[in-house]
């Protein structure tokens, strides 16, 4: 239950995988809201909970992907056509690439900055500015990349929830209900002998 199988994500993948959905969908509105606020007390406080859930996906993120290594990943159902195993299988490499370059971009705004305030995970651990040039330029070429690569990964994030919701509501296989219960089996398996009268 808490491993990946063949048939189904364990306990683990799926708890990963929504907790870190569930924070990256909620940065987007937040930091869409956050930079165009005119109320400089309440900006101010949502850059500090903007860039604490950021180093927190950071984070979680890499032990995913050492979780990802160290497990198996569940078989595509073979009802699947080519061009969808391909697709999903981008969509995925581009979400996790998402993951790291957006935090990673942002924690460059934070540290090319002139002004220089310190970056806190939740008023508790201090970040260490990352080692790059501090000038107004270089934190305009962080600024502009982060938000590109934000507002792009939300659209690939688009995608890739209609896909899920296609696959559930459409086709009605259980792509989406094997990444919700550990033990939901694979989506195509034959019935073995013992369910055959
Ligand atoms: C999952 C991670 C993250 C997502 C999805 C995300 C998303 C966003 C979005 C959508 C914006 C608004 C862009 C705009 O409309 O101009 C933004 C701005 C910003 N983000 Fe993030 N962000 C993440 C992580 C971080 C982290 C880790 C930091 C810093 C440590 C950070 C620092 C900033 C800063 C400083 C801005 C304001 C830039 C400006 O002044 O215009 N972000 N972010
Ligand atoms: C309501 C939102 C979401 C739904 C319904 C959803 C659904 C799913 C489902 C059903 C899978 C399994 C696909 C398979 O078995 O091949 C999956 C995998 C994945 N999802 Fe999501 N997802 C959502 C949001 C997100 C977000 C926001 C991200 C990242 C920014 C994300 C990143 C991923 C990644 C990287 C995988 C591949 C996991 C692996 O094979 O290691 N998902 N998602």
């Amino acid at each position: 239950m808490l491993r990946n199988s063949r048939d189904s994500f364990g306990l683990i993948s799926i708890l990963f995988h929504w907790i870190i959905a569930l924070i990256f969908i909620g940065q987007i509105p937040l930091g869409y809201w956050m930079v165009r606020t005119s109320d400089f007390a309440l900006q101010f406080s949502l850059y500090q909970w903007h860039k604490s859930f950021g180093f927190l996906v950071l984070g979680l993120s890499a032990l995913r992907l050492v979780w990802k290594f160290a497990n198996t990943r569940p078989a595509d159902p073979s009802a699947m056509a080519t061009w969808e195993r391909i697709g999903s299988h981008v969509a995925h490499v581009l979400l996790y690439l998402s993951l790291f370059a957006i935090p990673l971009t942002g924690w460059a705004i934070a540290s090319s900055s002139p002004l220089q305030i310190p970056s806190f995970m939740f008023n508790f651990v201090v970040i260490p500015p990352l080692p790059l040039t501090i000038s107004d330029s270089a934190e305009a070429f962080w600024t502009a990349s982060h938000a590109w690569l934000a507002y792009v990964s939300a659209v690939v994030a688009a995608c890739h929830i209609l896909a899920a919701l296609h696959h559930h509501f459409w086709k009605r296989d259980s792509i989406l209900t094997r990444m919700l219960d550990p033990r939901r089996k694979a989506p195509e398996r034959a019935p073995t002998q013992d369910v055959i009268p």
